[in-house]
């Protein structure tokens, strides 16, 4: 399945990137030796008795064919943007004629809360809302203080939070924070304003997502992070800039390897910038030292800067796959299942819901595709899966 000869290739072509991902695959973990994916229960058909994830971190829930417990629901609430970041919606083929989802095609916050309701009965503790950009949602803060007032089977709040490019946060922090919202990540790629411009495809300003991060500290939310996605040729003088400001500012600054989500951004393994790399430029200006991980399953790698003023982390999804622990579903702002970020294809709950179905058949219907779910594609990654028809990430829920 996985096209060897091309991994020799790379591993000589791209030594630094080439030979990590060259070992990631083959020298696979042990955790999926041997097991073969389960055949797909019945949608409909009654759950089997709940299985407990113990071996994967003590808590109740259901486990994945790897043991991987589902933990995370990455709610997407529109698949729209203002940004045309060209590493996720190339302005060239997501133009003024492209067609987003009809409105009546999108959740409501109705149905959104039902399903994260069934979510959380399966043992998910953490409601990540994403998009798109889910601040051009209209009327957000009310989907917000409904899912802020959910509490998960043993009666705790779940951890809410949101992913933005920030650009009206500065309007929205306040209100998204009254009505529940704990914490929250921007995206921010550098802190000039013509790379800033060339990396958001739409020449957005740098001094207005500050401006809303600056309304995110006053709202109380905390802690913010900000998310940059490094890419080759582009933004790697950023990385320092933005290191110090990050530092300065008290805020959590994590640095994403660029990508081969979707099948639109024309991803090259050239392109990427990997995190030893990127961990080398800051410590050679700012010791670093690594740090634990907050809870298993987390995605960036933690480094605390040896001063003790804070930390950095790095997601490398490319040089570093982290699907061992992958514990995340998401939720398409259409109502599909995604049990992966680099999916080709979701399992529809609208339709069910909308044609009536009960809780309960809508919760055996989501452990059942829990219960098979096989996904580990950043492990996987090749020439050929580049080339994959993925669904892209805004539409997915980044
Ligand atoms: P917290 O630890 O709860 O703060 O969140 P997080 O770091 O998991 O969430 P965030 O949305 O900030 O994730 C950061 C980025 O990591 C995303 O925007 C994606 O680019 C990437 N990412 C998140 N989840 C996955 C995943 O499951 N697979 C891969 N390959 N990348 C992911
Ligand atoms: N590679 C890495 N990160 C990406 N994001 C979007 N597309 C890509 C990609 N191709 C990031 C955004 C944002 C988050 C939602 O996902 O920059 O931080
Ligand atoms: Fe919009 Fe985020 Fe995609 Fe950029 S990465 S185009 S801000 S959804
Ligand atoms: Fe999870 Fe898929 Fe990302 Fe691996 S590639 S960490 S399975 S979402």
């Amino acid at each position: 399945m996985v096209p060897e000869g091309w991994f020799v290739a790379l591993a000589h072509r791209y030594p630094e990137v080439g030979e990590r991902v060259v070992a990631s695959v083959f020298r696979p973990p042990d955790y999926h030796v041997g097991m073969e994916p389960a055949p797909r229960q019945h949608p409909g058909s009654s759950p089997p008795t709940p299985a407990a994830t113990d071996a994967f971190d003590g808590l109740a829930g259901v486990p994945d064919r790897f043991g991987r417990a589902l933990r995370d629901l990455r709610i997407s609430v529109t698949d729209r943007c203002n940004f045309r970041c060209p590493y996720c919606m190339p302005a060239e083929v997501f133009g003024r004629d492209f067609a987003f989802l009809p409105h009546d095609q999108v959740l409501s916050f109705e149905e959104i809360t039902r399903l994260a309701t069934l979510f959380l009965r399966l043992g998910v503790t953490k409601l990540r809302i994403t998009g798109g950009e889910p601040l051009v949602r209209r009327d957000l803060p009310v989907l917000i203080g409904r899912l802020a007032a959910l509490r998960t089977p043993q009666g705790s709040p779940v951890d809410l939070t949101l992913t933005t490019n920030g650009s009206a946060l500065r309007a929205l922090a306040g209100p998204l924070a009254s009505a529940g919202l704990q914490r929250i990540t921007v995206s921010l790629d550098s802190l000039d304003d013509a790379v800033f411009g060339s990396m958001n495809g739409v020449d957005f300003p740098v001094s207005r997502v500050l401006d809303g991060i600056g309304a995110a500290r006053s709202a109380g939310l905390s802690p913010i992070k900000v998310n940059t996605v490094v890419r080759r040729g582009m933004n790697e003088s950023s990385i320092l800039p933005l290191v110090r400001w990050a530092r300065e500012a008290g805020l959590i600054l994590r640095f994403i390897e660029y990508m081969d989500v979707g099948h639109s951004n024309g991803w090259r393994l050239d392109d990427v910038v990997p995190a030893d790399e990127i961990i080398a430029i800051i410590d050679a200006e700012l010791p670093l030292e690594p740090m634990e991980a907050n809870y298993r399953g987390e995605v960036a790698g933690r480094y605390r800067f040896r001063d003790g003023t804070g930390e950095v982390g790095v997601i490398a999804s490319v040089s570093r796959p982290f699907c061992a622990d992958c514990t995340r579903a998401r939720l398409s702002a259409e109502g599909h299942l995604y049990t992966c970020l680099f999916a080709m294809s979701g399992v529809d709950l609208k339709t069910p819901l909308r044609a009536g179905e009960s809780d309960e058949e809508l919760e055996a219907r989501i452990r059942s595709v829990w219960a098979a779910r096989v996904d580990r594609y950043s492990e996987l990654r090749s020439a050929a899966t580049r080339d994959l028809p993925k669904v892209e990430m805004f539409a997915l829920g980044g």
